[in-house]
């Protein structure tokens, strides 16, 4: 049962009225509001429940449940980073991915939602989900596509690489929390440069923006991902140009490759999948519409 009341700071409003939970939801949400945050209601339910360190149901369950000063002062704190447009995922430290929480860091880029299309573009190529078999994630960033695949083919393991030594971290003790640390490995490296050959599937989500996009960028994306999870050279081609050749030749004859495409980019990844002797399948899009998952085969 909820205790209704933390003593040992009690905070209370000019009234005399104590605060609740409830009052500090409507507050923090007002704040929001008044700064222009898209979507304050859902993002202070977030914050107050980490900062409570309680799921979001216990502030419907609870409203009149009196906040410790201590998680007050870390609320008030979590409200104005977000108005300085700091991603909630960011001020919690932990991101929803595919149904499974992943911890990120400032170095790992905050997953995004439209990835999961790669995810499921991967798993409506595999007829046989018991099948052994064995995939590599290029840029795996915190793990997530890699776990998120592991999590749902029981007997595949997988490698995920990268560049960053923080990110690949970062990855490992996803993998542990997620229970996947037996059915995984994450290492540091530059694509595929040293990697054996023969995996049956190959994904990437490689950074693919052009430095010309910039200015489109929302803040939360500009001021808080790292700059090399984000940008690309050639107008967002260099690491599609770089990786894909190189995953092509370590992929097993007959092998699958699915490649992340940014809004507009998948006719070319096509061509480049095309050059590097790969025989392209489609591309499928997200809820957006927009094309997302380049899917190719060696071979047969
Ligand atoms: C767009 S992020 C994707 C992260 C994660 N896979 C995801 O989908 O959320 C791209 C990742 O590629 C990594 N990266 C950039 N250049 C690389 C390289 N040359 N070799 C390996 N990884 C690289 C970055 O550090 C970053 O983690």
């Amino acid at each position: 049962m909820a205790s209704n009341k933390d003593d040992s700071h009690p905070i209370t409003l000019a009234s005399g009225a104590p605060v609740t939970i409830g009052w500090c939801l409507r507050e923090g949400t007002a704040r929001l509001n008044a700064a222009g945050i898209k979507g304050a209601r859902l993002d202070a339910r977030l914050l107050l429940a980490a900062a409570i360190g309680k799921d979001t149901s216990y502030l419907f369950g609870y409203p009149e449940v009196e906040p410790s000063r201590e998680n007050w002062d870390s609320f008030q704190e979590m409200v104005s980073r977000r108005i300085m447009h700091e991603p909630v995922s960011r001020i919690v430290g932990h991101r929803e991915f595919w149904s499974l929480d992943f911890k990120i860091s400032p170095e790992t880029l905050d997953p995004r939602p439209d990835s999961e299309t790669l995810v499921s573009a991967v798993l409506d190529q595999i007829s046989d989900a018991t099948e052994a078999l064995r995939i590599l994630d290029l840029g795996t960033g915190s793990g997530c596509l890699l776990l998120a695949l592991l999590s749902e083919l029981p007997n595949t393991t997988g490698m995920g690489v990268d560049i960053s030594e923080a990110a690949i971290k970062i990855a490992g003790m996803n993998a542990s929390s997620l229970g996947l640390d037996q059915r995984a490995i994450f290492q540091t490296g530059n694509w595929c440069s040293g990697l054996l050959s023969g995996w049956d599937v190959i994904i990437s989500n490689p950074p693919y923006i052009g430095k010309n996009e910039i200015t489109e960028l929302e803040p939360e994306v500009l001021n808080y991902d790292p700059p090399a999870a984000l940008f690309a050279e050639e107008e967002g081609m260099k690491d599609y140009r770089d990786l894909i050749p190189q995953a092509a030749s370590i992929l097993k004859s007959g092998g699958l490759l699915v490649i992340e495409a940014g809004r507009g980019q998948a006719g070319q990844i096509n061509q480049v999948m095309i050059e590097a002797g790969l025989r392209c399948e489609l591309a499928v899009k997200d809820l957006g519409g927009i094309e997302r998952a380049c899917v190719a085969y060696k071979g047969i």
